[in-house]
């Protein structure tokens, strides 16, 4: 009667990726409780972490929004229930902070249930968180903080996702610089045309990050983590972001670019040791121009 579910922070995109790629890290990551009550109902009890800020009323929370949309499709009317979220992740960071909160809610739920679905199909429900707190239903957030690792998402209509393994030694580092940046307006500012030019680039890159990471060739990694389409306009978004960029490469990284929607910044590199080199210099970086910024490091 009582159920507790952690779902983890994850970076979108990776470089090249836009709305098909996106990996889990190990921390930090959103907690979920659940606890059955005899009125029927979803009530969210407590939110910690948020600064008051994300709504309370069930349907205009992602955390609870999912638990709605899982209770409907399996006919569920009489469960009561009063929802607990942590968040440990700051709002409009790009770590997927929605996602986490969807995909602790739906998991938490789904267990309390007796796991009628699948992870597999609790993505489609998690969807729906993202829905709610940004607008689109993308699933390069939910999906890794759903099923761990890097996920691909070859296709939206129809759903099709799959998972592909990466070198034992890829490490992470994420940069959470101390601004805020909406999903929603940095959506809002991407172009709906692009070139057939940037496309030719795009979906090179993007066939050879696919291979790189599973051959574990680091060159071959390094030279496809570009991104000409999204990150020259969302960069302009995120203060320093071409310093910090090149910090991280002269300091070891084999790539760098945007976390989801920004503004964090991620790079990936060989070796934990030269994940950590390069996020001391993006801190750093970060720190010379006045902006605080928070540190994760972590394997994939
Ligand atoms: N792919 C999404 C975007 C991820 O970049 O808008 C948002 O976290």
């Amino acid at each position: 009667n009582y159920i507790k579910a952690f779902a983890p922070a994850t970076v979108a995109n990776v470089a090249c990726g836009f709305d098909i790629f996106g990996f889990a890290i190990q921390e930090p990551g959103d907690v979920v409780e659940v606890r059955r009550i005899d009125k029927p109902g979803i009530v969210i009890k407590e939110i910690t972490g948020d600064d008051g800020r994300l709504p309370r009323a069930a349907e205009k929370n992602a955390v609870t929004v999912v638990m709605l949309h899982l209770l409907k499709h399996l006919g569920i009317t009489d469960l009561g229930c009063e929802v607990t979220l942590h968040k440990n992740m700051p709002l409009g960071s790009g770590m997927g902070s929605s996602a986490a909160s969807a995909v602790a809610g739906v998991v938490a739920i789904n267990e309390l249930l007796g796991n009628p679905l699948t992870r597999g199909e609790l993505l489609r429900f998690a969807m729906e968180g993202e829905r709610i707190a940004s607008g689109s239903a993308h699933a390069d957030n939910v999906g890794p903080s759903l099923l761990g690792g890097f996920v691909v998402i070859r296709s939206y209509t129809p759903l099709d996702i799959f998972s592909i393994p990466v070198p034992d030694d890829l490490y992470c580092t994420l940069v959470h610089p101390d601004i805020e940046i909406n999903t929603k307006d940095a959506r809002y500012i991407l172009r709906n045309e692009v070139s057939l030019k940037n496309t030719i680039a795009q979906m090179g890159n993007v066939a050879g990050l696919v291979a790189g990471l599973m051959k574990a060739d680091y060159d071959l990694i390094s030279r496809s983590m570009v991104d000409v389409i999204i990150e020259p306009v969302r960069s302009i978004l995120i203060p320093e972001f071409n310093e910090v960029k090149k910090a991280a490469i002269n300091n070891g990284a084999l790539g760098c670019s945007i976390s989801g929607s920004g503004p964090s910044i991620f790079a990936l590199s060989r070796g934990m040791e030269n994940a950590r080199k390069a996020g001391e210099a993006m801190k750093q970086t970060f720190a010379d121009a006045g902006i605080d910024s928070t540190l994760h490091l972590s394997g994939i």
